[in-house]
C-alpha cells in the first residue's frame, strides 16, 4: 500500500498530516528516509516516524443489514449514510463492495480492503449476487431465457452476462448476477417491460444475511478467505 495510507493505518494522523510528516523527512522506510507519499511499502518493510516502528493495523470486514432510504457513500446525502449505523473507529476509512441504491435494502459487505472488495466487484470472479426482485407485472414465460442469454441495456456495449432468475411467484423473482452495472437489476427488467418495484439483496457468494435491519458485524475469517 502507499506510504501515506500505512501511515495513516498505524498511527491516529489523518492523511493531511501523515503526508506533510512524509515530505518533512520524518518517515524512514528499511533505513532509508523516503519523502514520497506515493511509495510502496509491504508488510515486511520496516517503517519508522521519528524513530518509532510502526505497524499497520489489519484490514477490516463486515456485513451490514442496509435498511431502505438510506445511501452506501460515507456522506449524507438526500438520505442519511449507512456509515451513521456503525458504532466504529475509523469509519471514513471504509467502503462499500458492491454498492446498493437508497431504495435497495439487503446484504453489503464494507472494508477497507480495496483488492477485496475488487474480487466481489469484478466480473471475471463470478462472484453471485442474489436479488429477490418485487414486478409491478406478472412476470413474462421469456424472461428466464433472455435473462440468460443477456439483454441489451441502454448505453453499455456489451449484452449483459448470463443471469439466472427464478420464480417465486408471478410478481416476485429470484435474480442471480455475477455483475454489478449501474442500477443493473432495474435496467434488466425495464428492458424486457416491467418495473421493479422493491429490490433487495440477500446473499453475496456464500455470504447470507444473519443480522437484524440496520444492524452489522465483523466477517470471521473463513468468510473473508472467499474473496481473496
Ligand atoms: N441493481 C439495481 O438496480 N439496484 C441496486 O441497488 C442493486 C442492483
Amino acid at each position: 500500500m502507499r506510504l501515506d495510507k500505512f501511515v495513516c493505518k498505524s498511527t491516529e494522523l489523518t492523511k493531511v498530516q501523515a503526508i506533510q510528516l512524509i515530505r518533512d523527512g520524518a518517515l524512514v522506510v528499511n533505513g532509508a528516509v523516503t519523502i514520497s507519499e506515493t511509495t510502496q511499502v509491504h508488510e515486511n518493510n520496516i517503517v519508522t516516524l521519528h524513530g518509532r516502528p510502526l505497524t499497520a493495523r489489519s484490514f477490516r470486514y463486515l456485513l451490514m443489514y442496509k435498511p431502505l432510504n438510506t445511501i452506501c457513500s460515507n456522506v449524507d446525502e438526500f438520505y442519511p449514510s449507512i456509515f451513521n449505523l456503525l458504532s466504529i473507529d475509523n469509519g471514513s476509512e471504509l467502503h462499500v463492495a458492491g454498492r446498493l441504491d437508497a431504495d435497495t435494502t439487503g446484504l453489503v459487505l464494507i472494508t477497507d480492503d480495496g483488492r477485496w472488495s475488487f474480487n466481489i466487484i469484478r466480473p471475471s470472479r463470478q462472484c453471485e449476487k442474489v436479488y429477490r426482485v418485487g414486478l409491478s407485472r406478472p412476470i413474462a414465460k421469456d424472461v428466464a431465457d433472455k435473462f440468460l442469454q443477456g439483454v441489451q441495456l441502454q448505453g453499455e456495449s456489451q449484452l449483459t452476462l448470463p443471469a439466472k432468475l427464478e420464480v417465486v411467484h408471478e410478481n416476485e423473482v429470484l435474480l442471480t448476477l455475477q455483475e454489478g452495472k449501474f442500477h443493473q437489476v432495474k435496467r434488466m427488467f425495464s428492458a424486457v417491460g416491467n418495473r421493479v418495484v422493491s429490490l433487495h439483496r440477500e446473499r453475496i457468494g456464500n455470504i447470507t444475511l444473519d443480522v437484524p435491519v440496520g444492524e452489522w458485524r465483523y466477517l470471521s475469517a473463513s468468510e473473508v478467505s472467499l474473496f481473496v
